[in-house]
């Protein structure tokens, strides 16, 4: 903390926008913007909506803390409209986002680097048999598990590929890896403590994410020191492969002994409830402390 002395500079909060989390975006840019009042002497927090440029324009930030999930604001597209204005801004640079919210590219892009994530295919729409089963079907560029299906049989594949056609148009069917499911934050290529995702009844979906109480969080992962320290190698060379910067979470399966990617999340939740803040205070970062190093992390891909 800065005694008394705020730091003079223009911090606009992004948050709200359109997307079906736009209920918990309003909340932790509440809290981010809160948190940062501690800080900087200007705070200002704008719902990002069609007047968007206009309210930039006019604000005239110096930096824009980026308080989206999800669809809106994750895909690059936000990211080369602030790199349009010069505006620096928190989260991965207009590829790296663009590439992460498409697991498609995403895992070309491992695949090419010798990261090992599930195989997979690409659907069509019009096949009535899986390659492999027990598979997952997920759309390409979704979130929150929205149109994620674990598929055992003929009959649950037309159900899922239907659904999953739905929310992109581009499905892949992965191959589905029965193991632990980790979490670990990045910033700034400095790795924090892994989280151990344990959903009490299922896999990791909708309503194992956001309703309180359906999924376990370990701290102490009890994974053995040797996977733990190639974690961390590997989430280090994904995060430089990919291009990231500021925070980002990589998500893992691990089976016996073998770690797979299984994607990149570049806005990661900020809510004092989410996976990072959890993380990080285990390296002895408040929420507060965590929000201004967000902030200073912010810059533009064209300096
Ligand atoms: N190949 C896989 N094998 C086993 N479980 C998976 C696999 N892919 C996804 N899952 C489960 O589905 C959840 C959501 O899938 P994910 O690819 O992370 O999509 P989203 O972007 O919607 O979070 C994961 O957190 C995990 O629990
Ligand atoms: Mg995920």
């Amino acid at each position: 903390m800065i005694e008394n002395k705020l730091i003079d500079k223009k911090v606009v909060v992004l948050y709200g926008g359109l997307s079906a989390e736009r209920e918990v975006s309003l909340k932790s840019g509440k809290n981010i913007a809160d948190s940062l009042s501690l800080y900087y002497s200007f705070i200002r927090l704008v719902d990002v909506s069609h007047t968007l440029v206009d309210d930039l324009l006019e604000i005239k930030p110096d930096i824009c803390v980026i308080a989206l999930h999800g669809t809106y604001g994750e895909d690059g597209t936000l990211q080369g409209l602030l790199e349009t204005l010069r505006i620096p801004y928190t989260g991965s640079g207009v590829a790296a986002s663009a590439i992460c919210f498409d697991k498609l590219l995403t895992k070309m892009l491992l695949i090419g680097s010798g990261i090992n994530t599930p195989r997979f295919v690409l659907a069509e729409r019009n096949m009535v048999e899986a390659p492999f089963y027990p598979c997952v079907v997920k759309p390409s560029r979704q979130g929150s598990s929205v149109g994620v299906h674990i598929v055992e049989d003929s009959i649950g594949f037309l159900e899922a590929l239907k659904d999953a056609f739905k929310y992109d148009n581009n499905v892949l069917i992965e191959e589905f890896v029965s193991g632990e499911e980790v979490t670990i934050p990045i910033m700034d290529e400095e790795i924090f403590s892994p989280i151990l995702i344990k959903p009490k009844k299922g896999f990791y979906d909708y309503d194992n994410k956001y309703l309180e109480g359906m999924t376990e969080y370990l701290l102490d992962t009890s994974l053995p020191q040797n996977i733990l320290d190639e974690l961390d190698l590997i989430a280090l060379n994904i995060y430089k492969v990919i291009g990231c910067r500021s925070m980002a979470r990589i998500d893992f399966i691990i089976r016996e002994s073998e770690i797979y990617c299984i994607e990149i999340n570049t806005l990661p939740g900020m809510t004092s409830t989410s996976l990072v803040p959890k993380s990080v205070a285990k390296s002895g970062i408040g929420f507060a402390e965590l929000c201004f190093k967000i902030a200073n992390s912010a810059s533009l891909d064209n300096k």
